[in-house]
């Protein structure tokens, strides 16, 4: 864990780890090659995917974002005083446009912000617009994939940290991955530093599949982009016409699935391999696993972290808890 001491330099204002790229093109060739073929969803995410997630934001379809700021609209002086965060280093975990985190300066005060995300260009463009708004706040941007390593900037104060993972994006993760993430953050963490995350909870699966594939198509655009990133960054040739966008909520498993469909069959190739896909073959991009307010305490409790309190938002579509470690 990044301990703060004297004699440590400041952190840079955008650092972006060295293992972002590295080994990518055959990390992923290999998942295609998979039985049931895969993406990791944070390839959804380069600056367009991330341009793209930011007009899913504004879909009246796509209701966490909204359901989400209703909630903290109206519990923001409880959170407040369930746990203070006044003065915290708060570490913003998925930034994307820091829109979130900057609406809460006003409440939370932190005296550093650290914005994380692997979408590193898109992050730290909304950095250098944050930054003349708030001239008070040191602020540092990470490029990283958390999913691999948590890998926070040596410099930044070890204790009090406010995690911030809005946005329901702990969904993305299954259960155990959850779990180890939850257990990375736990460990990033110092006895006065508190957790603030929303999980999205169960409901009707109408409502679900219109937020996941919305009526304007921007989501299947969003999901669809994944192959134009795929062909830059793995040197595949996916043609974009072949793919459909596909969500669909499993009851069983509580969770959206989104994949790509191929709508005629089509080989891909790469630098020394290829795959041959027949029609209605899937490519799985993003699971978004739902919870209940018992699983997810529960969930936070296995990772060692203790519900301080949660609220649910009307008709308890989502949750917002405060954790801090067990
Ligand atoms: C669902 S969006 C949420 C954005 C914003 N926090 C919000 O709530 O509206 C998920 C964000 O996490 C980032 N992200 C996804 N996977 C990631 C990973 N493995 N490591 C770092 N960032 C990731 C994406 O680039 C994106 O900005």
């Amino acid at each position: 864990m990044p301990e703060s001491t004297p004699s440590e330099a400041a952190p840079a204002d955008f650092e972006t780890s060295s293992d972002l790229h590295t080994d990518l093109d055959r990390s992923v060739q290999q998942l295609l090659l998979d039985e049931r073929p895969s993406i990791p969803p944070r390839f959804l995410y380069d600056e367009l995917g991330s341009r793209l997630f930011e007009v899913i934001t504004a879909l009246p379809d796509y209701y966490p974002t909204r359901t989400e700021a209703a909630l903290l609209e109206s519990s923001i002086a409880d959170i407040l005083a369930a746990r203070p965060v006044a003065g915290s280093t708060m570490i913003d975990l998925g930034a994307g446009n820091c829109a979130k985190a900057a609406a809460l300066f006003e409440h939370a005060r932190p005296a550093h912000y650290v914005a994380v995300d692997v979408s590193a260009d898109f992050l730290e463009q909304a950095l250098s617009q944050l930054r003349p708004r708030f001239p008070d706040i040191e602020m540092t941007g990470v490029g990283t994939d958390f999913s691999q390593l948590l890998d926070l900037p040596a410099g930044i104060a070890a204790d009090p940290r406010l995690f911030f993972y809005p946005g329901s994006s702990i969904g993305n993760f299954s259960r155990s991955e959850a779990i180890e993430f939850l257990k990375s953050v736990r460990a990033a963490m110092g006895p006065e530093s508190t957790l603030w995350i929303t999980a999205d909870l169960d409901k009707d699966p109408a409502v679900l599949e219109r937020a996941y594939d919305d009526e304007l198509g921007v989501t299947a655009a969003f999901n669809r982009n994944v192959l134009l990133h795929l062909n830059r960054v793995a040197k595949t040739d996916f043609e974009l016409a072949d793919w459909r966008h596909v969500a669909h909520y499993d009851r069983a498993a509580m969770r959206i699935q989104m994949h790509l469909e191929t709508i005629r069959a089509t080989t891909v190739h790469w630098p020394g391999g290829e795959r041959r896909f027949a029609k209605g073959d899937r490519l799985h991009t993003e699971n978004s696993h739902k919870y209940t307010v018992e699983s997810f305490s529960e969930l936070l409790a296995i990772a060692g972290l203790r519900t301080v309190e949660h609220w649910t938002a009307p008709e308890d579509w989502m949750g917002f808890f405060v954790a801090a470690p067990a």
